[in-house]
């Protein structure tokens, strides 16, 4: 499956999900190698990064901790004045190291409002790690840690993005044409 179609929008295979594996494989290493002893939470950030986080976690072996939470969506516009929330951070972050878990980092805006919140929870330090990230778009200066692969300004689905809701059970990943 080279081409696929979504809501009449083509998208060409791009990373073949082996090519992602090797990738998550890799930072899974890194992790292992820099935080043992360290009893880290990881913080899946959903919806895009479950399949990643569930392929990372398979490789981490040290012991941690893993949580899922989710950005509240702007209600109504952004100048609305609605403050976003972490919405599912129930664990108790103080003076533990958190490792925010992320599917892709475009203008990095998404990261630095979670970031904005988690320092609110005292942990001792937080990294992060990214599966993608756009480095034309990288505007924010924000630490991260661990990369999977850096890519091309593109439009992408598969591995846990979607376009329009569609396309996130995708095994590999696929660039809009
Ligand atoms: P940022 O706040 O601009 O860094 O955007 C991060 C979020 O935008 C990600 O968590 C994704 O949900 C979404 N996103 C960014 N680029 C893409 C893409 O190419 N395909 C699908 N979603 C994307
Ligand atoms: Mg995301």
């Amino acid at each position: 499956m080279d081409r696929i179609t979504i809501n009449g929008k083509t998208f060409r295979l791009s990373i073949p999900h082996e090519e992602i594996l090797k990738q998550v494989e890799r930072v899974a290493e890194e992790i292992n190698r820099d935080i043992a002893g360290q009893d880290p939470v990881f913080l899946c950030v959903l919806n895009g990064s479950f399949m990643f986080a569930s392929d990372l976690m398979k490789c981490v072996k040290i012991p941690c901790e893993l949580s899922f939470v989710k950005l509240s969506s702007y209600s109504g516009t952004s100048s609305s004045g609605q403050a976003r929330q972490l919405i599912g951070l129930t664990d108790d972050l103080r003076g533990r190291v958190v490792v925010v878990v992320e599917d892709i980092i475009d203008s990095g805006l998404t990261l630095f409002k979670i970031l904005d919140l988690l320092w609110e929870h005292m942990p001792k330090a937080v990294k992060v790690c990214s599966l993608l990230v756009k480095p034309d778009k990288h505007k924010a200066h924000l630490p991260v840690d661990y990369v999977g692969m850096e890519i091309p300004n593109d439009f992408i689905v598969g591995y846990g993005l979607d376009y329009d809701g569609k396309g996130r059970n995708l095994p590999s990943i696929y660039t809009m044409e």
